[in-house]
């Protein structure tokens, strides 16, 4: 019998996921699921043929440097890729690879979530349903908002994007989207009969929801700043769950304080777990640990998508999702 290959998952993986691995290849598994600092993930990686990481590792062109020669691909566990140097992973020989596609229906379940949650107050809901100060019925308690005829600007309309749209519409929302490219009329029809709007100004100016969905790039790095929130319409509802990066906190918790925006549902944050504390003091911000993707069917899909890679490199196939090329 050949001798597997051999993979180290950084990271602990789900159940069946971990099975698959540890049946095709020679598996090293981090089950107690510790934090490895580049030291130590260098060193883990002496000898392995692959790597499956998530966006807690980065990969760095000073890290990717220093990989060892027998690392010919490197797996994330993730659609995001902000962590990963594609180029700088080229320029080392190794080929890395996401899993787009696999989490684009759970990642958008949970931003309705978000938008539900943040336009009907559930934060305050549920605190005072469990902590017993419920008072029972008044004409004005706890007024929300309606999703029905309102605008949800989509920043960022990949295909995260346009599922959330294609969910908003059927609340009746109408859809308006800013993006590098205006979408083919296909997408657009999906996402919710979109409308373009190539000026990000005017996209803010009609934005009662905002929804965020681009990639943390140099470009949408603090995308969401004081001047940018005073563009958006008094009153207006803010939703994220790409990356913590694309907002700037201390702009957007003084406008939720302010009443500049009525309120914001977050899943990502900058810094996370480390969050900024200014977010815990607000009631008008519902939060998730970063959850977007997390569902057993989600989570078991995304890590297949990696092996599939995984395997498909050092079977000496193309990758499934590749981030470069050799
Ligand atoms: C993951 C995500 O849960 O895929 C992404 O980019 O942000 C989430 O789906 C997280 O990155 C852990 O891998």
């Amino acid at each position: 019998m050949s001798e597997k290959f051999k993979v180290l998952a950084a990271r602990r993986l789900p159940v069946d996921v971990a099975a698959r691995l540890e049946r095709d290849f020679d598996a090293t598994l981090n089950q107690d699921d510790t934090r490895f600092s580049t030291e130590q993930l260098l060193e883990a990686a002496k000898g392995m043929d692959a790597l499956m990481i998530a966006p807690s590792e980065s990969m760095s062109a000073e890290i990717l440097a220093q990989m060892p020669r027998s690392v010919r691909v490197i797996a994330t566990v993730s659609v995001g890729h902000e962590h990963i140097d594609a180029a700088a992973a080229t320029a080392n020989g190794i080929i890395a690879t996401n899993t787009p596609d696999v989490l684009t229906e759970a990642t958008s379940d949970l931003g309705m979530l978000l938008l539900l949650a943040a336009a009907r107050r559930a934060h305050e809901g549920q605190a005072m349903v469990r902590n017993n100060e419920w008072k029972g019925f008044a004409m004005d308690h706890n007024l929300g908002v309606d999703l029905m005829g309102k605008r949800l600007g989509v920043l960022g309309m990949g295909r995260i994007g346009q599922a959330l749209a294609h969910r908003a519409a059927a609340f009746g929302m109408k859809i308006h989207y800013h993006n590098r490219n205006r979408l083919a009329a296909d997408r657009e029809a999906y996402a919710g009969n979109a409308i373009y709007h190539d000026n990000v100004d005017e996209f803010l100016g009609i934005c009662d929801f905002l929804s965020i969905h681009s990639p943390l790039t140099p470009q949408t790095h603090k995308f969401l700043n004081t001047k940018r929130i005073n563009a958006m319409p008094d009153g207006a509802i803010v939703v994220n769950t790409s990356r913590g990066g694309t907002i700037n906190d201390e702009a957007l918790i003084a406008a939720l304080k302010s009443g500049k925006l009525r309120a914001a549902g977050l899943d990502v944050f900058d810094g996370e777990p480390n969050i900024h504390p200014g977010y815990r003091e607000l009631d008008n911000v519902f939060m998730m640990p970063h959850v977007g993707s997390g569902t057993v069917e989600t989570r078991n899909a995304m890590g297949y998508c990696a092996l599939d890679n995984v395997e498909a490199v050092l079977a000496g196939r193309p990758a499934i999702s590749p981030l470069n090329s050799l």
